[in-house]
């Protein structure tokens, strides 16, 4: 994409939105014919992704523009219900690329296996064992899966623990082994758990105990990806309020999800509005990212923030999150459901590791967003506007009447299903 910034789009319509993705040679016309017209997923392909289908549920897909990420232009697509938060995102993207856009990292996307043994006779020479036969638990795992090898991946190194050790009674004692495995691109589910489970007959006869659980964990934490932003505070300003108060804001509201489990919750859950969708758009599994980015908030023991809000010496602000992304560009549903294929085609990642990073960059806007928000004016003003147009819908109206209804319900400032009712009945006996 040569440039994520397209001014007016949200005032655009969805046919003038998808004629600005073809102009720009992201897709040719038959492609956006293809792709926009049909039902998004046919049921056809969807009943053969899951069980028991009796029909597809989409959600709108929206474009969170003005990312700049590594000196990147990225348009996000996002699949999500909630109003605000494409708007957000790409608000606060637009006052990041100003200040030179977001910087990002990954690590190498290292993922585990675990393998749970129960009833070692010697729990001490169990663990010994494995690990005198490092290499060969490694060259058996690589062996279960030689394709991933073949792409430069594998499994690469192992950790033994012992869990419950003091515990007074044997039966709650096992070893836990964890095999460590580079996926490549892939998310890697169904590489590691084929290794694991291939390898559960050799750990049982290695360390004489019986195996039972042999899965994926979903705290890939050798699977990490960074953002960073520093805002001039100057850009923050805004209705009123001065760039330091509501840099001062966004710190303290930090340090309030930092110190208090209630807030932080809520303030993680806004960093996953963001996450959410593009993980989502582009076919990947959003259940193991929100799983993996709570657990990852609570490492040290205690439920904290996962974005660090903080001023550097020049009075700026600066935004950091660092997050495990579990995230592919191959593989699972990503080639198999059209909506995956057109959001990739238009972030335009190469591989995992940059699609990690686009990733917490959204986490990271939407955050902030959300905290400039709370600081000024709240939440509600933005929302509200959205909002009454979903209430008027609820409510029956159609067409144009959805506009009248919805204006209507803002100026008298009560947003509620009813009253969107009594005004639809006036409007149309
Ligand atoms: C709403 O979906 C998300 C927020 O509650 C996040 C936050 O409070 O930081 C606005």
């Amino acid at each position: 994409m040569k440039t994520s910034r397209i001014p007016g789009f949200y005032n655009m319509d969805v046919a003038e939105r998808r004629k600005i993705l073809t102009d720009m040679e992201l897709f040719t016309n038959e492609e956006t014919e293809f792709l926009f017209s049909k039902e998004a997923l046919q049921v056809e392909t969807a009943d053969n992704m899951i069980e028991n289908v009796i029909g597809t549920y989409p959600l709108p897909l929206g474009l969170g523009l003005n990312f700049l990420v590594n000196g990147k232009e990225y348009a996000v697509p996002m699949a999500i219900e909630e109003p605000s938060v494409v708007a957000s995102a790409s608000y606060i993207a637009k006052i990041v690329r100003n200040a030179g856009g977001f910087k990002t990292e990954a690590t190498d996307r290292v993922m585990i296996g675990q393998i749970q043994v129960v009833g070692c006779p010697d729990i001490q020479a169990a663990k010994k064992i494995l690990m005198d036969k490092r290499d060969s638990i490694i060259k058996d795992a690589n062996a279960a899966y030689p394709s991933l090898v073949a792409r430069g991946g594998g499994a690469e190194d192992i950790e033994v623990r012992i869990l419950n050790e003091d515990s007074d009674s044997t039966f709650n004692q096992m070893l836990v082994l964890h095999v460590y495995v580079n996926t490549c691109d892939a998310m890697g589910a169904n590489i590691i758990n084929t290794m694991v489970e291939s390898l559960a007959p050799k750990i049982e006869m290695l360390t004489e105990g019986k195996v039972y659980l042999r899965i994926l964990s979903n705290l890939p934490d050798r699977c990490l990806a960074r953002s960073r932003c520093v805002i001039p505070s100057e850009l923050l300003a805004s209705d009123g309020y001065s760039g330091e108060e509501v840099r001062d804001g966004v710190i303290q509201a930090y340090e309030f999800a930092a110190t208090d489990p209630y807030r932080a919750v809520t303030h993680n859950k806004g960093i996953m509005n963001g996450i959410d969708p593009i993980v989502i758009a582009t076919g990947n599994d959003w259940r193991a990212v929100e799983a993996g980015a709570h657990a990852y908030a609570v490492r040290d023991g205690h439920y904290g923030s996962m974005t660090r809000w903080s001023k550097d010496n020049d009075g700026n602000l600066v935004g950091e999150l660092e997050l495990p992304m579990s995230v592919g560009t191959v593989g699972g549903s990503i080639r198999v459901h059209p909506m995956s294929k057109v959001s990739h085609k238009i972030l335009g990642v190469e591989s995992a590791r940059e699609l990690a990073q686009v990733i917490v960059s959204v986490g990271l806007a939407q955050n902030l967003g959300a905290l400039k928000a709370l600081v000024t004016d709240g939440i509600q003003k933005g929302h509200m506007a959205l909002h009454s147009r979903s209430v008027a819908i609820a409510a029956g109206a159609t067409g144009e009447l959805i506009n009248i209804i919805s204006q209507q319900l803002i100026d008298k400032k009560d947003i509620r299903i009813g009253k969107a009712k009594e005004l639809v009945e006036e409007y149309t006996k």
